[in-house]
């Protein structure tokens, strides 16, 4: 299987001249930093062509050290996942095996290339339900970090008939990254399909208005998406046979992507299967998601099913954003952190944050929707290979991305609307980027103020699920949660 990708000119930011002014005192990525061939068969970009072999050859030497790195820990948590997997309570148990989902040879082999052993509980649940004939709408939810891009990803690519040359999968994403993370995995657990293709449909990559695409699964966001489909007429949506939403409830959230979504939604043929995922869904959206969806088929937790336990949740009492400073600092002296990822509400906070921490000697990537797409997509490239241990990002980030060695979230600011209420939905996707497929994960929320401690007990109350305090100044006491 073979992607195509941009090749030229990366659109910028909408903001650029903000970023470069606010980029302050601590080292910003360069575009060249980025390492070669993220994408499997995307072509060389210009701004790479200035490095020389020798440091491609070692960027490669790294990439694929860390892979070992990465499959090697993939190993080691291999009994840890299995002792989850058949504790019926967990959200990775399953009776299943890939076998018995009746995947296609090709499939299977992708899946245990990657790694998978057995289904979690959303995919043994949902795959059943998706291959069935005929097809059958979804709306799904289950606890971030539990797999659900797999089971999508496994139903777009059951549906896919590689003898035609034209979009028959189309899965949408909140953001460019989670859009290049999941065609990743497409690429990956494709990998065995020589014939089909995907095509990255995200700000940046520039298409001919004279040809309609050829590659059989487009994975984009959904602005793009939808010019692809209507301005540049290079989709045609009546031929559309899979429609997949990730993070469907922010997609289709009247403060989301609702308008272009549905859009897109409407355009599609009767025929065509609906598939929503997300770890949630707030009442009002799950109430428009039925009505929009056709005769879905649902998958849907209780709230005390939400939280994960393997996730522990803390709070620090601080007194001011500089007190918050000192006790972050404390958190890093009293633990090993693999990795961190810190979300601020303000792009403002998290780039004084990031210089704070860079003068500590931490090595920071800045990861906020001013940078350029080209910026944006080497950062956490950066951070998902280990060069920068500590994520500083706004909400961008809190929404699908998955590294499995981030052992710690940290909120700087609590999660709030856009009116200052808490964000509860907001809060379980950012604690979740740590925890991931059963492995341990600490969420600590830094809080400076009455204000953000009642926002911090109404999002406990919502979950009802406690959130400890944790005193900072007692490096025993810290100690003691990571162990
Ligand atoms: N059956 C499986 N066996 C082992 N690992 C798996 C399996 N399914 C998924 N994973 C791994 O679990 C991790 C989390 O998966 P994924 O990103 O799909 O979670 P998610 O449910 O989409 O979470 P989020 O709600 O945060 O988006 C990934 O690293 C993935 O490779
Ligand atoms: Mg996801």
């Amino acid at each position: 299987m073979t992607a195509a990708m941009a090749t030229d000119s990366w659109a910028l930011a909408v903001d650029e001249q903000e970023a470069s002014k606010s980029i302050g005192k601590f080292r910003l990525m360069e575009a060249g930093d980025a390492p070669k061939s993220r994408f499997n068969g995307g072509p060389k970009r210009s701004d790479d062509c200035d490095k020389s072999d020798e440091e491609e050859k070692e960027d490669k030497a790294v990439q694929s050290l860390l892979n070992k790195l990465i499959r090697s820990n993939l190993v080691n948590n291999t009994n840890q996942v299995e002792v989850l997997q058949r504790d019926p309570n967990s959200p990775l148990y399953s009776v299943k095996t890939f076998e018995e989902l009746r995947l296609k040879p090709q499939l299977l082999k992708g899946v245990y290339e990657i790694g998978f052993n057995r289904p979690s509980k959303i995919q043994e649940n949902a795959l059943p339900m998706m291959l069935a004939e005929p097809p059958q709408n979804l709306i799904a939810q289950s606890q971030s970090g539990t797999g659900k891009t797999a089971a999508f990803v496994l139903a777009m690519l059951s549906q896919v008939d590689s003898a035609f040359k034209w979009v028959q999968c189309l899965c949408i994403a909140p953001t460019y990254e989670l859009a290049l993370q999941t065609g990743k995995v497409i690429e990956q657990m494709g990998k065995f399909y020589s014939d089909v293709k995907l095509a990255y449909a995200v700000r940046g990559h520039r298409m001919d208005r004279s040809c309609k695409i050829k590659e059989q699964i487009v994975i984009g966001t959904p602005g793009t998406v939808l010019d692809w489909c209507t301005k540049l007429k290079l989709i045609d949506p009546k031929k559309i046979k899979v429609f997949v939403l990730d993070e469907a409830d922010v997609m289709i959230a009247t403060q989301g992507h609702q308008d272009q979504s549905i859009r897109i939604q409407r355009m599609l043929s009767k025929g065509c299967q609906m598939l929503l995922f997300s770890a949630t869904f707030e009442d009002s959206v799950w109430n428009f998601a039925k009505r929009v969806i056709p005769d879905p088929n649902i998958i849907k937790l209780r709230r005390e099913e939400e939280t994960l336990d393997n996730i522990k949740q803390y709070y620090v009492l601080c007194k001011s954003e500089e007190d918050k400073f000192d006790s972050l600092c404390n958190v890093y002296g009293a633990i090993t952190i693999a990795q961190a990822m810190i979300f601020c509400r303000t792009r403002k906070t998290a780039n004084w944050l990031a210089g704070q921490m860079s003068e500590e000697g931490h090595q920071v990537g800045l990861l906020s929707g001013e940078l350029t797409v080209e910026q944006r997509a080497a950062v956490i490239q950066r951070f998902k290979v280990g060069k920068e241990k500590v994520l500083i990002t706004t909400n961008v980030c809190a929404r699908g991305i998955d590294v499995e060695q981030v052992s710690v979230v940290i909120n700087f600011d609590p999660p709030v609307d856009k009116d200052g209420y808490p964000d509860n939905e907001t809060y379980l996707h950012r604690i979740g980027r740590t925890g991931r497929f059963g492995k341990r994960g600490l969420a600590i929320n830094m809080v400076d103020g009455q204000k953000s401690m009642e926002i911090l007990r109404k999002i406990e109350k919502h979950f009802n699920k406690k959130i400890l305090r944790l005193d900072t100044d007692d490096l025993d006491e810290i100690e003691k949660i990571a162990s």
